[in-house]
């Protein structure tokens, strides 16, 4: 298990070079499935995961993620997971104000759902570049809902990189 889980996460990395195999509907499935395990605050899931899938929503979210020019790899995405962020509601706004945890909660789904991903061979990228106007449509976003970040996923064409990340005593400390 702690093997599996180290080469896990360390092959998990950011594609941007996506190759042309296709993604299975029932593959999206299985991550998505997985993904509504994770943890949120009182259980609250204040999520909606949106999985863009035909020719032209993908066309349209590409556009929606590529902010100034900027992520045109995600034209060669073969899906993308658009998560919706959900307003409190009563009972979990009477606990504590739960708008605190939403985006934690949403940051646990995305770990969910790139390193499912992974380990049944499906490489991703994470898209914090949102265009709040183009998203909703192109995603069927619901009133009330935003989204500030979603996952491209599809097959990688690259090798596996070596994992850039600061010094642990920078981000680490021992009390
Ligand atoms: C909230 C968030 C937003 C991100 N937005 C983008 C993005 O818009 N475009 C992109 O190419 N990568 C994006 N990334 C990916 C990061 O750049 C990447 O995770 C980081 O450089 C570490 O590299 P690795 O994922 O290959 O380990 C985002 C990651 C996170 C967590």
């Amino acid at each position: 298990m702690k093997e599996c889980f180290e080469k896990l996460i360390n092959e998990r990395q950011s594609c941007r070079n996506f190759n042309d195999l296709p993604l299975a509907e029932e593959t999206l499935l299985e991550i998505v499935k997985s993904a509504t395990l994770c943890p949120s605050a009182c259980n609250s899931q204040p999520w909606k995961m949106y999985v863009v899938t035909s020719p032209e929503k993908l066309k349209e979210t590409a556009v929606a993620l590529g902010v100034n020019g900027h992520n045109k790899f995600l034209n060669k995405a073969k899906a993308f997971i658009v998560l919706a962020e959900k307003e409190a509601t009563l009972k979990e706004g009477v606990l504590f104000d739960r708008k605190h945890f939403v985006k934690y909660d949403i940051g646990e789904l995305i770990a969910y759902i790139t390193l499912k991903a992974k380990s049944i061979g499906v490489d991703t990228c994470i898209i914090g570049m949102v265009n709040q106007k183009l998203i909703g449509p192109a995603a069927n976003l619901k009133k009330g809902e935003i989204c500030n970040v979603a996952v491209a996923l599809g097959y990688s064409d690259s090798p596996l990189r070596e994992k850039k990340r600061k010094p642990m005593k920078e981000t680490v400390e021992m009390v």
